[in-house]
């Protein structure tokens, strides 16, 4: 898988060397180019925002440098890996924006998928808007992703970039040691899809007093795979109720439906799904 990242901080994309992402990426399972934008700039001062149309505060990055930039990245050919063998896949571009749409588990299910990302993270305001209208007409472009990380504003997108280009590597087969063990990750589609995990323990026994769970110990993998999702309930209850909320009933066990009803949840009879037990309102 090929990732491009264009950005005026080229160091700010150095932890993509370190770990998991930096092995894979030693293994030549991950190609990993990282550009610096001012590349694309002509003037002395390699100028890269100006003041907006309009007026307000801040800057926006100029169309110009992001277009050069984008052109010779997926210009047909410049797929070619080191060894001369061509790659004429599609990319898909991701623009990191707090006024995208989430980027969530599924979406990083999917585009791990993707034989070739290119991430355009920001600084300022952002891009002018012509750029992403541009390449979302180009044919040799798959598909135009703008993507928030959360309802929160950095100070530019290339954390953005680190945090999903992470999540997206991890699921590449043989990236973590285990390969089981994004199955049962929060969010991960399929079982546990409105469940986020419970706790966990390893060695020693007991540590300051502390003991873990019988249930652990009883080597019983049926009890153990049951008292593991009663706590995702009880953490997801607690911590994201409204996952719970927007979940399928049908999704719910015999044993889940007791265990919510036990945390004071019951079905509504306007939504047909799980509600979240109604305050005691004093009288
Ligand atoms: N750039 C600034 N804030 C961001 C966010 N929350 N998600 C993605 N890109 C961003």
């Amino acid at each position: 898988m090929r990732f491009d990242v264009v950005t005026i901080f080229p160091e700010y994309l150095e932890p993509l060397s370190v770990s998991l992402v930096g092995k894979a990426r030693a293994r030549g399972q991950l190609d990993i180019r990282v550009h610096d934008l001012r590349r694309w700039t002509h003037d002395r001062h390699h100028t890269v925002d100006d003041t907006p149309y309009g007026g307000g505060p801040g800057m926006v990055m100029k169309p110009e440098p992001w277009g050069e930039a984008l052109d010779a990245i997926i210009a047909p050919g410049s797929a070619a890996t080191a060894d001369g063998e061509a790659a004429p896949e599609q990319p898909t571009l991701i623009v990191p924006t707090p006024s995208g749409r989430p980027f969530t588990q599924a979406l990083a299910v999917e585009l791990s998928t993707r034989p070739w990302l290119v991430f355009t993270p920001a600084r300022y305001e952002g891009i002018d808007r012509r750029v992403i209208d541009e390449y979302r007409e180009r044919p040799e472009v798959h598909e135009v992703h703008e993507l928030s990380i959360g309802d929160y504003v950095l100070a530019g997108g290339e954390a953005a970039v680190l945090v999903m280009a992470e999540a997206i590597a991890r699921l590449l087969p043989g990236v973590l040691g285990n390969a089981a063990s994004h199955q049962d990750d929060s969010f991960a589609p399929g079982e546990m899809a409105h469940l986020l995990e419970g706790p966990v323990y390893t060695k020693p026994p007991q540590w300051r007093g502390r003991g873990i769970p019988e249930v652990l110990l009883s080597g019983h993998h049926g009890r153990i795979a049951r008292w593991r999702r009663d706590e995702a309930f009880r953490r997801t209850t607690r911590n994201r109720p409204e996952l719970i909320e927007q979940a399928d009933p049908e999704e719910f066990d015999q044993h889940d439906r007791k265990i919510l009803a036990e945390l004071g949840w019951d079905v509504s009879e306007a939504t047909g799904r799980f509600g979240r037990p109604t305050p005691d309102v004093e009288e």
